[in-house]
């Protein structure tokens, strides 16, 4: 049957109803970390830092998908968090090259000890304008300057989702070698008594270590 579209081909002419490659949409976009019954990573604790806690749940899965629909309900005993490495604020040119000279990559063998920390920042800190909330984050708590040292030990992606709707504003990953556990208490312990971290208005620590698969 004739479908009324142009043959395709043809310059100028409307191709058939196949939409074009959307970049965003055509690789996974969201992050999807599942506290759960099961999953990769096993909970060794769940503990509220700022606010109101997140219930314990024995495993933790991480997914990656091209869509999700939100919002998303929360159950009982499970939870589903959801975010987006999106594109950087805040790093300038130098600290960029400094933290890609250094940084690893996540998904390294040896680092089998993981932390989720959901943040949800304050009105406050929203009703900044990007240049002063700049000058916290660096100027004043040196977020960047005096994390670098803790690279590439600790291996960290940070995911967006204030404006997905979500109950925190940010999701941030970090992974690192069972060794280096005490230094990643010293990085959360040296960042929670910051300038930057008095707008934290909601923030949950949850620590997992990698699930291994007995054949
Ligand atoms: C491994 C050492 C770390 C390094 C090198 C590091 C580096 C960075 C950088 C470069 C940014 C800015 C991203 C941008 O330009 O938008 C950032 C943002 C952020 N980091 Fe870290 N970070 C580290 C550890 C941590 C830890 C341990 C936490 C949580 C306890 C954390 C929480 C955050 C949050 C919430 C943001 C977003 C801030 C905002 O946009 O308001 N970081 N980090």
């Amino acid at each position: 049957m004739d479908s009324g579209l142009a043959p395709s081909g043809r310059p100028g002419m409307t191709e058939p109803l196949e939409p074009g490659p959307v970049p965003r949409f055509h690789s996974p976009m969201f992050r999807t970390f599942r506290g759960g019954q099961s999953g990769g990573w096993r909970v060794t604790s769940i503990a509220p830092v700022t606010g109101e806690p997140l219930p314990f749940v024995p495993a933790l899965s991480v997914t990656d998908s091209e869509a999700v629909s939100l919002p998303l309900v929360p159950s009982r005993n499970a939870w589903r968090l959801v975010g987006v490495a999106s594109s950087l604020r805040y790093t300038e040119r130098a600290e960029k090259e400094q933290l890609m000279a250094v940084q690893a990559g996540l998904g390294r063998v040896e680092a089998t000890s993981a932390a989720l920390i959901p943040i949800r920042k304050s009105q406050a800190w929203w009703d900044l304008t990007q240049e002063e909330r700049r000058k916290i984050f660096e100027d004043k708590s040196h977020h960047i300057a005096s994390s670098m040292r803790f690279l590439p030990a600790i291996a960290r992606q940070l995911y967006h989702c204030r404006d997905l709707g979500e109950p925190f504003d940010f999701l941030t990953w970090f992974e690192f070698a069972p060794a280096h556990a005490s230094r990643f208490e010293e990085l959360v312990g040296m960042l929670r008594r910051t300038e930057e971290w008095s707008y934290v208005e909601r923030e949950v620590d949850v620590r997992v270590v990698k699930e291994v698969l007995s054949a």
